[in-house]
């Protein structure tokens, strides 16, 4: 398939399950150890090779746009103080300048909706689409993994990473239906939207990462609503699944939905104990509190 180049992060939502922490701070700073989740997740685009990172706020979220940014009085003030290794750190994060771009959208009528909203910025090429409140944690990132899998696939392919749950779970995710295999990469027969668990066609959910053509924009365009009132990102795959193949891969990683309390927590653990410079410590910590617990 072409190459894809261009990456769109929707930002936009309200965040309500994690409010109150939510009120005046957007979801996606919340940190995973010491890196805002929409930092883990620019990371990975750029490991992909991604050049152009393109954000979808809203209200309330310029603090995302300033994360991208110099700080000139922060960054003399560690300089005052000797603090290289931090500045260093600081500045390997500094995207490439001219490389991202933010646009609104307005209300949050739904991540297909955020998704139109840079329409103008994508253009006429496949894009990828990341989720900041998925984690996938793997030293090969989801996103390269998936473009390393989509070389052989046709110019029109649309690819999604999926993740097995358990079959009782199935009514809370998107729910693909599985075609011919070769290795990860399987064609999708169909999609459905939280299917109960009788009328789902595997246990294999979308995960929060995509590969997308830009014909889905059009269908986007027509504004239709589904679930909730809201423009569904699924609906609007499923109608180009009619003209144009879809493609499920499956991911290595472990993944966590950080948009639930319980997979951030999940990720601040696992992440810290995958970290040399804290793990033996913050091990410590956690056999302490569950002896505690316990106790
Ligand atoms: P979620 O539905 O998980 O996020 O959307 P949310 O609506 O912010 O969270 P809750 O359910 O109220 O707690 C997944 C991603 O899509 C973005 C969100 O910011 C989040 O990163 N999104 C969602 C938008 O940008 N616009 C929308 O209209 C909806």
């Amino acid at each position: 398939m072409n190459p894809v180049r261009k990456a769109v992060f929707p930002v936009a939502g309200l965040g309500t399950r994690f409010l109150p922490a939510t009120k005046a701070m957007p979801k996606e700073m919340l940190p995973v150890v010491d890196r805002p989740l929409i930092q883990h997740v620019v990371d990975e685009a750029r490991q992909a090779g991604i050049e152009h990172f393109i954000f979808v706020t809203g209200r309330n979220k310029g603090v995302i746009e300033d994360h991208f940014d110099r700080q000139f009085e922060l960054e003399m003030t560690l300089l005052e103080r000797q603090k290289h290794k931090i500045l260093e750190y600081l500045n390997q994060d500094l995207p490439v300048p001219g490389s991202t771009s933010f646009t609104r959208q307005q209300e949050p009528l739904g991540l297909g909706h955020a998704v139109w909203c840079a329409r103008e910025l994508l253009g006429r090429e496949p894009f990828a689409l990341l989720l900041p409140d998925v984690l996938v944690q793997h030293q090969r990132g989801c996103l390269a993994q998936m473009i390393d899998a989509a070389r052989d696939l046709p110019a029109n392919a649309n690819i999604v990473a999926v993740e097995e749950v358990p079959h009782e779970r199935v009514d809370q995710y998107g729910v693909v239906g599985i075609g011919e295999r070769r290795g990860k990469m399987f064609s999708i027969t169909n999609m459905v939207e939280k299917p109960t668990k009788e009328r789902a066609p595997s246990n294999l959910i979308l995960t929060g990462r995509y590969i997308l053509q830009p014909d889905l924009l059009e269908i986007l365009g027509r504004q239709e609503r589904g679930t909730g009132g809201e423009i569904q990102l699924t609906d609007a795959m499923i109608q180009l699944a009619r003209t144009q193949p879809f493609y499920g891969f499956q991911f290595d990683g472990r993944s966590f939905d950080c948009g639930s309390k319980i997979g951030f927590l999940a990720a601040n653990v696992s992440y810290a104990l995958a970290r040399s410079d804290i793990a033996p410590e913050f091990r410590a910590e956690i056999k302490k509190i569950l002896g505690e617990v316990d106790d």
